[in-house]
C-alpha cells in the first residue's frame, strides 16, 4: 500500500531527475544514525553545478546534527533551527538539544537554536545562499516552512521526497507556485532540490 502511494505520487508530481557529476566526501562528518547518510556525497556538487555562494546555510530539522556538521565543511555558517524534541515520524521524542549542542561543539560555526519553525520565520529576513528542510514529514509543514526557506534562499533542499509522498507534493507545489526550477535525486529517501 505504501508503494503504491509512492508510484502514484510519483506519477502525479514529476520531477526531473538530478545527476550529479561528481560524488564527494566532506571532509568532517560524525558518526550517528541517520536517514540522512548518503546524501552527504552530492552536496558539493548541487553547490557546483548551480553555483550556489558559500556564505549562509539555515536548516530546518537538524535532531542530532548529521546534516548540519554535513553544511558546515561548506559554509562559514550554518543556523540549525528544530524543537529538538521530535515530531510524530522520529524516533526520537524526549528533548536531545542539550545532547546534540554538545556533540557539535567541536564545529564552531554551527549555531544551533531551539525553535519552531513558524516562530522562526515570522522574524527572520535574511535570504540566504542555502536552505535545507527536514522537519515533520507532513504537507502543511513541508509547504509553510519550505515556501519561506525557497523564497529565502538561493537553493533549498528537502529531504524524503521519495520516502514519504507529502513531502514530494509540497516540494512540487512550492517549484510550481515560486516559479523555481525544481529536482530530485531518487536515493537515500530522496532529495528535491529547488533553485
Ligand atoms: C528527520 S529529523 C531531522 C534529521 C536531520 N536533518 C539529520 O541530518 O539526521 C526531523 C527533526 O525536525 C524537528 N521538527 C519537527 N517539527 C518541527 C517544527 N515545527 N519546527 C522545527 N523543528 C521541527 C524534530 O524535532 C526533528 O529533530
Amino acid at each position: 500500500m505504501a508503494n503504491l502511494k509512492k508510484f502514484i505520487a510519483s506519477k502525479l508530481y514529476p520531477l526531473a531527475t538530478y545527476h550529479p557529476l561528481k560524488l564527494s566526501e566532506p571532509a568532517k562528518t560524525i558518526d550517528i544514525k541517520t536517514a540522512w547518510k548518503g546524501l552527504e556525497l552530492i552536496i558539493e556538487d548541487i553547490l557546483i553545478q548551480f553555483e550556489i555562494g558559500r556564505d549562509n546555510c539555515i536548516e530546518f530539522g537538524v535532531e542530532f546534527g548529521f546534516s548540519s556538521v554535513v553544511f558546515s565543511n561548506y559554509f562559514k555558517q550554518v543556523k540549525g533551527i528544530d524543537i529538538f524534541i521530535g515530531d510524530e515520524h522520529t524516533e526520537e521524542k524526549g528533548d536531545h538539544y542539550e545532547k546534540t549542542k554538545n556533540s557539535l561543539i567541536a564545529f564552531e560555526n554551527i549555531e544551533l537554536i531551539k525553535s519552531d519553525y513558524r516562530d522562526w520565520i515570522k522574524n527572520d529576513q535574511t535570504m540566504y545562499d542555502f536552505a535545507h528542510v527536514d522537519i515533520v514529514h507532513n504537507y502543511k509543514e513541508t509547504y509553510e516552512c519550505g515556501y519561506w526557506a525557497a523564497m529565502h534562499s538561493k537553493c533549498c533542499i528537502f529531504h524524503d521526497t521519495e520516502s514519504f509522498p507529502a513531502v514530494r507534493k509540497a516540494v512540487y507545489d512550492i517549484a510550481k507556485n515560486t516559479g523555481k526550477k525544481v529536482y530530485n535525486y531518487p536515493f537515500h529517501n530522496g532529495l528535491g532540490i529547488i533553485v
